[in-house]
């Protein structure tokens, strides 16, 4: 099929990529000039593992292509999809001007009927909006579907190609018939292509990643327990996720969500209830809990220095979000850095991806380190917040040699308690007895 994918960042790219390695041909449209140029040099954007190879190859094969001029392509494809940018307005609420906008431009480009695919996160009731943005220029057949995306940063490719499930928000029968063959290669093994209706496929995003907010704000509320009581939260872990109603993932304690999603979806959806006069009061909660959590660290580390940070250099393993993605949107680390400066203390940070992205961001604030134990040189303590597997098992013998004193303040709880307390280090983590 020929598709266009117009938003070529962490999810237009992976989809235009993986639709093309499907056999389809592909054109991925951008505003962004140099972007655009980069992309057509064969020069990846974004660190996804496994993305490069298949990009590479589909743009060798002629399948996947870029432009900037979205006019140029309209005419050529059957499905647009929209994978563009829906950050939270001054209220909160996802700004859909991008995403409008572009309907506005399509509405003056169609002169055929085409699917128009939102796979952005959006708002209930947007297809009804893209629909009528459409229809103010172009008075042919199209359909507008809503096919919200599930793909974890990190392992983007294997989500988009081996999907849990896909959600297809449509009442259109002649959509719902293109939409299951472009996505028939991606559910072979099984997992089912979810047709229903749009507003529920729209709400559908929404629930999922509140929900697995919802699930992390909790086991950080039972790691403060935890704390509180001489409890360890990874017992409890273990003790209510070998339950199968409640399952093992995402049951982690640590410093926080962050990411371009769980933030901007909750709040979002906050805003979208309110807006019809619903107190969402379980995610007020989930938000509120995630914004302090985020600073928990600190506190304990103030706590441990006596509220007195001036002065104080820290080691810092970690800026991205999470690991594997080099996108620190919403990264819980840049809150703990803000905090820390605030504080009077300086930082070396360490990211194996993440550095250019915080580098555009806050420039020479804090000190970068080449590698993780460069980070450490002359610090007064080592300080993680994303958990990397290159951190996982350290050469402790060599961090205590290059800290200035054996202090561990880990927000992702990668160590052994007492594995690091017999080694002679003080190690402060989250939710479990010191
Ligand atoms: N990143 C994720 O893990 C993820 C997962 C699922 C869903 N989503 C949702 O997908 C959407 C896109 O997210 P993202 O992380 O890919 O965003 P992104 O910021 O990485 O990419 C968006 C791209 O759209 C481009 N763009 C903006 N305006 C444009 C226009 N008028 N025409 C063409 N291109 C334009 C930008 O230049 C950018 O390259 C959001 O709604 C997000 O909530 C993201």
């Amino acid at each position: 099929m020929r598709v266009a994918v117009v938003g070529t960042g962490y999810v237009g790219l992976v989809t235009g990529t993986c639709f093309a390695e499907t056999g389809n041909k592909v054109v991925c449209v951008d505003i962004d000039e140099a972007k655009v140029a980069k992309l057509a040099a064969g020069q990846i954007t974004i660190y996804e593992p496994g993305l490069e190879k298949l990009f590479l190859r589909n743009i060798k094969e002629e399948r996947l292509r870029f432009t900037s001029d979205l006019a140029s392509v309209v005419d050529d494809v059957e499905i647009i999809f929209l994978a563009l940018p829906t950050p939270p307005g001054a209220d909160g609420a996802a700004d859909l001007q991008f995403v409008l906008g572009v309907a506005n431009q399509l509405g003056k480009l169609l002169t055929s009927y085409k699917v128009i695919v939102n796979k952005s996160t959006v708002p209930v009731g947007t297809a009804d909006k893209v629909r009528a943005a459409i229809d103010q220029n172009y008075r042919g057949e199209f359909d507008v579907v809503s096919n919200p995306e599930f793909l974890r940063e990190g392992v983007a490719v294997d989500d988009f190609m081996k999907p849990d499930r896909v959600v297809i928000g449509t009442s259109s029968e002649r959509a719902k018939k293109i939409m299951s063959e472009l996505y028939a290669p991606f559910v072979r093994q099984g997992n089912p292509i979810l047709f229903m209706d749009e507003r529920s496929s729209e709400l559908t995003k929404y629930a999922a990643n509140s929900f697995l907010a919802m699930k992390i704000s909790f086991m950080n509320e039972i790691a403060q327990l935890c704390e509180r009581m001489g409890a360890d939260v990874d017992m409890v872990r273990r003790g209510i996720g070998s339950d199968e109603r409640i399952g093992k993932r995402f049951l982690f304690s640590g410093i926080g969500y962050g990411g371009s999603c769980f933030p901007k979806d909750v709040q979002a959806l906050i805003k979208s209830a309110d807006a019809i006069s619903y107190d969402f009061q379980i995610l007020k909660a989930v938000e509120k809990v995630n914004t302090n959590q985020k600073l928990h660290l600190v506190e304990k580390i103030k706590e441990h220095y006596r509220g007195d940070l001036k002065g104080k250099h820290f080691a810092l393993w970690g800026l991205a979000f999470k690991p594997n993605t080099d996108d620190i949107r919403e990264a819980p680390a840049l809150v703990i850095i803000e905090s820390l400066l605030s504080e009077g203390a300086t930082i070396t940070a360490y990211d194996p991806e993440a550095i250019s992205a915080v580098q555009a961001q806050i420039g020479i604030k804090i000190n970068y380190a080449k590698n993780q134990y460069q980070a450490l040189k002359g610090a007064d303590a080592l300080l993680i917040a994303t958990e990397w597997s290159e951190f996982r098992t350290p050469d402790f013998e060599r961090i205590g040699v290059l800290l200035k004193s054996k202090v561990i303040f880990d927000g992702r709880n990668l160590f052994e308690v007492l594995k690091l307390q017999s080694i002679g280090y003080k190690y402060i983590s989250i939710g479990r007895p010191q």
